[in-house]
């Protein structure tokens, strides 16, 4: 199959890299919401990616231009764009991996939960095709309220009969890459060594990312580490204020969008240690769905990992998200059920 040919292509050492096995198998993405401001640089970034051997370009409208564009890129995938509902089932089929950042983004003076909704719907029905189509894929959900489309994703899928909690995963990625930008800035350590592991949900104070087991150490003062706390938790309103009216963060989530679903690949295909912060189905604490470190592998979650020591801060900031977090999951739960 393609494996025959990538070995013999002028990249394939790039294929290669960090495998024991020669092989790379074939894997389909499926992005829904490509066309839009995350879709597009998304598309583009799953293009560049050695492990897609087929890119499924999906959006209400305007995916024929996109995928046209994109596909003209040589690199391994073949890419097809798929446009309206009638055609949403042939985008899904066979899909290993499914990247939801289908939906409205906030404008400046909204919560993520504004957008609740507006993107419960549409969550709701592509779960409910992907159900149909590839109830096996690993679900990427990027549509705000993440803290309450997952769980909507969870409620589709048991009424299906198709949920598998190792399966789905609401994206935090960008969360993460936010810490560590901002933790090099102030700690001055080269940002390409950061580690921060940010736990909780996506929304304001749920996201609480983890500075005290942040990795180059740095002696940052109490405040300063109020600060990166508070900056990380309002990078998303930033990005929505800068914009001015115009969207939210559309490249850096690409970018972070693109990061986790290439660790799911490498999950699915064997690879070693694939570490990643998400908001999944968890029991590390009372709440049924949190966001931590997980183990990537070949069935999605391979474990939830726990939340190591936590600073006295810390500790205050995950019983003051609790409640936020437990009302935006009964939220989504209700709004399945109804
Ligand atoms: P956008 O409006 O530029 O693009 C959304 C796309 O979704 C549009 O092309 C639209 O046609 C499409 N769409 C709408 N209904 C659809 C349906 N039923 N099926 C398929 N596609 C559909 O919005 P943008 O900026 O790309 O944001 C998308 C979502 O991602 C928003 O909900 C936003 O809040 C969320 N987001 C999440 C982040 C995260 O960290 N998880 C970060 C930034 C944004």
């Amino acid at each position: 199959r393609s494996i025959k040919s990538l070995a013999t292509s002028p990249s394939s050492h790039i294929l290669r890299r960090g495998y024991a096995s020669e092989a790379v198998p074939d894997r389909k993405v499926a992005v829904l919401g490509a066309a839009g401001g995350i879709g597009q640089p998304l598309a583009l970034l799953m293009k560049l990616n050695p492990l897609v051997s087929s890119l499924a370009l999906y959006d209400i409208a305007n995916t024929p231009g996109v995928a046209a564009d994109v596909g003209h890129i040589n690199t391994r995938s073949e890419v097809s764009g798929y446009s309206g509902e009638a055609e949403l089932g042939k985008a899904l089929e066979g899909a290993d991996v499914v990247i939801i950042p289908a939906g409205v983004p906030r404008k400046p003076g909204m919560t993520r939960d504004d957008l609740f909704n507006i993107n419960a719907g549409i969550v709701k029905g592509l779960c409910q095709a992907i159900a149909k189509y590839c109830p096996h894929a690993l679900v990427n959900m990027i549509s705000n309220p993440v803290n309450s489309t997952v769980p909507i994703a969870a409620e589709v899928f048991k009424k299906a009969g198709t949920y598998d909690p190792k399966r789905l995963f609401g994206v935090t990625t960008l969360d993460v890459v936010r810490a560590k930008t901002f933790y090099a800035g102030k700690a001055k350590v080269p940002v390409a060594e950061v580690n921060v592991p940010v736990v909780g949900g996506h929304a304001g104070i749920t996201i609480l990312p983890l500075f005290s087991q942040a990795t180059p150490k740095a002696n940052l003062s109490d405040a300063e580490i109020t600060a990166l706390t508070k900056r990380t938790q309002d990078g998303g309103t930033e990005v929505v204020e800068a914009k001015a009216g115009k969207g939210s963060a559309t490249l850096s989530m690409a970018y972070a969008g693109a990061i986790f679903a290439d660790a799911c690949l490498k999950g699915l295909n064997g690879a070693p240690d694939v570490v990643e912060c998400s908001y999944v189905q968890s029991t590390i604490t009372e709440l049924p769905f949190f966001a931590s470190k997980v183990r990537l592998g070949k069935n999605g979650v391979e474990e939830v990992l726990g939340l190591g020591p936590l600073s006295d801060y810390e500790k205050e900031g995950l019983e003051k998200l609790k409640p936020e977090l437990q009302s935006s999951i009964e939220k989504g739960i209700k709004f399945a059920n109804q």
